[in-house]
This record gives C-alpha cells, sequence and structure tokens, in this order.
C-alpha cells in the first residue's frame, strides 16, 4: 500500500478574485490593473469604456455562483481554498481612508461559506491586480505612497477577517515583476531595470510591513510570500553553463532571500554594480525588511535549462518565461514542459536553503478538454500530471521536507492569467464558456473531480 501524506497535509485548490469572480464593477469595485488588461496579463493595456467586453468582465460568476463551487469543492474533500481578495473591491482607487463595507461584506459571505464545510481560507492579498487608481495618480509601486495604501488595505482586511482566515499570502509570484512590470508593480512595460527593482524594493517592503500587521492582528495566523518556482537546469554540465544556471536561478530566489531572512543577499550587491542599479533604501526599509515570512509558497508548472551557447538560445520559448526546452521532458500544448520529479528537487532546494514550512499554492496542467456526447470530460492526462507531482510531493516529504500542503491551480475552470484564454482549462470542475465569452457557466463534474476525491479521502494512499 502507498504511504499516506500526513494527517495534517491540508488539500485543495487555488483560484484569484480576478480570474473567477467576474462582477468587475458590482458594489463599487474599482478598476484594477487586471481590469485594463482584458486580453491577459501579456496583453495590450486598454482603455475601458462603458459597454465593452472583457472575459474576466464575468469570468465564471463565482462573485455570485460561489456558494455552489464552495459545495463541489467540500464534495471533493477540500480543507483549504486558496483565493485572493481584489484589493479594488476594498479599496476601489487604493488611496481612500476608510475600506468599502460592500467589498468586505462580500468576503465575509464567501468565508462564512467555507467555513460550513470546514474548509479552510488561504488569501493572498494581491494576486496580479492592483487598483489602477494607484497607478494613476502616483505610479504604482514607483512610489512609496503606494506601500502606505498597501498596508492600510492589509491591516483592514486582516482587522476584518482575523477570525475567519488564518492563512494569508503577501503578493502573487512576487518575482514576476520582472517578466511583466504593469501587472507586478503597476510600471509600463518598457520600464528599466532601475525603475523596476526600485519598485520591487517598495514591494518588498510593503511585504515587511504586512507580516508585521498580520503577526499583530492575527498571533495566531501564519503569513507566506509566494514566489513562481521557475526551477532551471543546466543545459550542460561545461560549468559555465553551470554558472549560469546559478545566477538565473537567485533571480527569483532573491525574492525569498530577502522576504525569509530579511535583508538583501551578498550576492545582489554585484548584480545592481554591474547593471548600474542604485536602490534608494532607506533605514525604516530595513527594518521593515526585517519580519521574515511564516511559510514559503510557491507555483510550480515547469522547469527549463540556462546554457551560456548563443545558437541554443535562440530556441528558448514559453508564453510566461522565455526558457530552453530540456530535451528530456514532455510539453503541455501550451508548451510547458512536464516534470514531476521537478517538484521534488524544488521542495528540497527550498527547504535546504531556507528551513521553512512549504506550501505547495499551484500547480495543474492547463488542457484542451472535450465534453463527451454523454456530457462526460475524461481528462485522464490531468489526472496523470497531478498524480505524478502529488507522488514526487510525498517523495520529498520523505526526505524530510516540511510540506503544509497542496493547493492546485484552478481547480475549478477559469480564465487563464497570461492570455485570458477559457480553453486553457485546469478544472476538476468544467464550466461551460469558451473563448469569446459564449456559454451557460453551468458547472459540471471531471473524471479528475472524481480522482481527487479519491485522493483526498485516502490522504494519498490511491495515488499510484
Ligand atoms: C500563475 C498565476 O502564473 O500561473 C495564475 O499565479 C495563473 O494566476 C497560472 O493562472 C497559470 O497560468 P495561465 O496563464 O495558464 O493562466
Amino acid at each position: 500500500m502507498n504511504k499516506r501524506f500526513p494527517d495534517s497535509f491540508l488539500w485543495g485548490g487555488a483560484v484569484a478574485a480576478n480570474q473567477v469572480e467576474g462582477a468587475y464593477q458590482t458594489d463599487g469595485k474599482g478598476l484594477s490593473t487586471s481590469d485594463l488588461q482584458p486580453q491577459g496579463i501579456f496583453g495590450q493595456r486598454v482603455t475601458r469604456t462603458e459597454g465593452d467586453f472583457g472575459i474576466k468582465d464575468t469570468a465564471i460568476d463565482f462573485y455570485h455562483r460561489f456558494p455552489e463551487d464552495v459545495k463541489l469543492f467540500a464534495e471533493m474533500g477540500f480543507t483549504v481554498l486558496r483565493t485572493s481578495i481584489a484589493w479594488t473591491r476594498i479599496f476601489p482607487e487604493g488611496d481612500e481612508a476608510e475600506p468599502c463595507e460592500a467589498g468586505l461584506a462580500y468576503y465575509d459571505r464567501l468565508f462564512d461559506e467555507m467555513a460550513k464545510y470546514n474548509i479552510q481560507p488561504m488569501v493572498t492579498l494581491s494576486h496580479y491586480e492592483m487598483p489602477w487608481g494607484l497607478i494613476n495618480k502616483y505610479g504604482g509601486w514607483a512610489s512609496r505612497t503606494t506601500i502606505d495604501c498597501f498596508e492600510r488595505y492589509a491591516r483592514a482586511v486582516f482587522q476584518r477577517f482575523q477570525h475567519k482566515v488564518k492563512l494569508w499570502l503577501t503578493f502573487n509570484e512576487i518575482n514576476m515583476s520582472l517578466h511583466a512590470p504593469f501587472t507586478g508593480v503597476g510600471l509600463p512595460e518598457e520600464s528599466d531595470q532601475q525603475a523596476v527593482y526600485q519598485a520591487i524594493h517598495h514591494q518588498l517592503v510593503a511585504s515587511g510591513r504586512a507580516v508585521k500587521a498580520c503577526h499583530e492582528i492575527v498571533p495566531e495566523g501564519k503569513i507566506g510570500n509566494m514566489l513562481l518556482g521557475a526551477l532551471l537546469y543546466p543545459l550542460s554540465c561545461r560549468p559555465a553553463d553551470v554558472m549560469e544556471t546559478l545566477q538565473q536561478n537567485r533571480e527569483w530566489l532573491f525574492f525569498g532571500d530577502v522576504q525569509v531572512r530579511g535583508r538583501y543577499p551578498a550576492y545582489m550587491k554585484r548584480f545592481f554594480a554591474e547593471r548600474n542599479i542604485s536602490l534608494q533604501i532607506s533605514d525604516q526599509d530595513r527594518l521593515d525588511l526585517q519580519n521574515p515570512i511564516d511559510y514559503i509558497s510557491f507555483s510550480y508548472y515547469m522547469t527549463g535549462c540556462v546554457t551560456t551557447n548563443e545558437e541554443e538560445n535562440q530556441k528558448a520559448r514559453g508564453n510566461i518565461l522565455s526558457m530552453i526546452p530540456n530535451p528530456h521532458l514532455a510539453s503541455s500544448e501550451w508548451g510547458w514542459q512536464i516534470d514531476p520529479e521537478g517538484l521534488r528537487i524544488l521542495l528540497n532546494l527550498l527547504y535546504d536553503r531556507y528551513q521553512k514550512p512549504l506550501f505547495i499554492v499551484e500547480n495543474g496542467l492547463g488542457a484542451k478538454d472535450t465534453v463527451e456526447a454523454d456530457g462526460s470530460i475524461n481528462d485522464d492526462y490531468r489526472i496523470q500530471y497531478i498524480n505524478d507531482h502529488l507522488v514526487q510531493v510525498r517523495e520529498a516529504i520523505e526526505d524530510g521536507v516540511e510540506v503544509l500542503g497542496y493547493t492546485s491551480w484552478g481547480p475549478i475552470d477559469l480564465v487563464s492569467a497570461s492570455k485570458a484564454e477559457f480553453s486553457k482549462r485546469y478544472g476538476y470542475i468544467h464550466v461551460d464558456r469558451d473563448d469569446s465569452g459564449n456559454g451557460t457557466l453551468a458547472r459540471t463534474r471531471k473524471k479528475s473531480f472524481f480522482w481527487y476525491q479519491q485522493v483526498i479521502s485516502t490522504h494519498g494512499e490511491s495515488l499510484s
């Protein structure tokens, strides 16, 4: 018989407000960066006009249909659901003195619904969206005013939900600002590295302040960071490739280093000097950074390779990160390379580096599904993907890594982040909607729904 996961291990799924809620102008919600990019985080930024269309405007209408969805999650046996709070529901412009009651009340209803089924919420404070008002008035994270506004927002939601939410995360995939500055830090895409790293610094300071506030207001809560776990392997064993890989892995590990250790790592000194980057860091900033997170969370979808060989570098591809394909791995329909063992490697690497508990808060396969004539969806490819990754999580636990839980991405079909596609589905629950926004939004259970239900009820013993 297969080994069980620890009884305390949390099982569930993860969604983000802007990819499921819809209701983008309901109950006083302000415009967010996500609303201004209806084609996704790599799409164009547009000016919204009355009556125009964006697929996220309705998304899967989770805002109104969450009771049905939470019930389905409970049927699968979820003990945790990761979602985000849309900052613009609480502070529509970002700089108001007081939070918006209608926005707070919506999340009260959502968390109460989850509590009915003993599903623990895990809440991301900012998942790929921020108030457009803060960019328009202050220049987004280029400004220190945004740090204060974020702290006010974080304190408001800690205060309001302190008895309902014990697991918090600061910024989703905080390292993505290096690749999508508008989504990450509210800067124009063409911003130079000096501007991007200064804005990132402000966000790291804000993250430190949020950790401090959470510890004050929710003393028995835990607050973590969220990294895009973009593990890179050397393409060859040439020392130059190995060194380049170390450097490129540090570009994203840097965020975790600051959030865990409370200061900039030594290697960044040279990195900044060689790029003529000079950061404004105040004494107060240094103190704010010294608020280490309680646990590390990360997303894991794929790995890639690194080389200094120019010819090989021409082959780099990908729609979120541009990476050199690994000749030993197969790819998803979207070119993301499938590497279950990489998850065990990454868990070990992060635990060796930080000795902090880890939480896998995103993992999954984006794929096109076929609805059969009888309405069934036989998504064996998704089952295989999740199964193989969970087997490696269990291996990592056996290795001694402290893993708190696993929330697969998009347990219910949702709008994809990079290109706002609906046909790229991650769910165990199918939603009737297409890329143009047609469909009834009806929910149906896929084959993977019953499979995941069994995995959870057997604490992983049913994995093959
Ligand atoms: C992560 C994000 O990058 O990957 C999610 O945190 C996103 O918001 C997920 O949806 C998958 O990416 P995509 O582009 O397939 O939706």
